[in-house]
């Protein structure tokens, strides 16, 4: 990889203008790798490099790839109309990234509605979104469904065969379907229909009382990150998703 100067590396990972981050390194607000940055215009390898902006720790990561629980009562937008924004959840470095220039941070790789909970990827890789979202893609999400109603075998079998949803004549069917227990399913989905899930489970007499979404590809979401919790995903994570 290309070394970049320090100043360069500071404004890639959000830390403000090309300005400010010239001012936080001449305030001594920097460290490269646990040392007092010398100046801003030093080149450095960014393979492992470690920023240190102002007592906050940062591994430099171009592009950004994490993951987050999203907890329930947020929404997945810049501009939320009811509820806080997921974007709230993570700190300001994430959500000022400059993508060609412009401060626009890392974006949710497609959305979960304000009461789902569960798995979110977020990047600052516009090619990465579009592969994800895109349908010929079909990479598979796992969503633990909790339902008003007992499921029937007949509504599973409905769900795996297709259901046609109000707003297109093309059937949407899931590419698996486990009953957990009278309550709870397991549906995986290779699309990302809006309101999908609740509007499948409503076309087949049912409700959805709760949903999360517990995988993306072949990636589960760790037990030990809480809801509104986030990390960068590794190498490994990375490659699990596309499978
Ligand atoms: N399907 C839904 O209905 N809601 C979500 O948040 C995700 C999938």
């Amino acid at each position: 990889m290309k070394p970049v100067s320090l100043q360069d590396a500071l404004y890639s990972q959000g830390f403000g203008t090309r300005r400010q981050c010239l001012g936080l390194v001449q305030d001594g607000q920097v460290l490269v790798n646990g040392q007092p940055a010398a100046e801003a215009g030093q080149p450095l390898a960014t393979a492992g490099l470690v920023l240190t902006v102002a007592g906050q720790t940062w591994p430099y990561h171009a592009p950004a790839y994490l993951m987050l629980h999203k907890p329930a009562g947020v929404e997945c937008s810049q501009k939320p109309s009811l509820w806080p924004s997921v974007y709230s959840l993570l700190p300001a470095p994430l959500r000022q990234r400059p993508q060609k220039g412009a401060v626009s941070g890392v974006q949710a790789v497609g959305r979960l509605d304000q009461d789902t909970t569960g798995l979110l990827l977020l990047t600052d890789d516009g090619h990465f979104i579009h592969r994800m979202n895109s349908p010929r893609h079909q990479v598979p999400k796992v969503y633990e469904v909790t339902t008003c109603d007992s499921l029937t075998e007949a509504a599973i079998a409905q769900l795996l065969q297709g259901v046609v949803l109000d707003d297109d004549p093309q059937p949407v069917r899931a590419a698996a379907c486990e009953r957990v227990d009278a309550h709870h399913l397991r549906l995986t989905l290779t699309q990302g229909k809006y309101h999908q899930v609740k509007r499948m489970l409503a076309a087949v007499g049912n409700r959805v009382e709760a949903l999360h979404r517990s995988a993306v590809g072949g990636l589960c979401l760790p037990q030990d990150l809480l809801p509104g919790q986030w990390r960068w995903l590794g190498p490994d994570e990375l490659a699990r998703i596309e499978g």
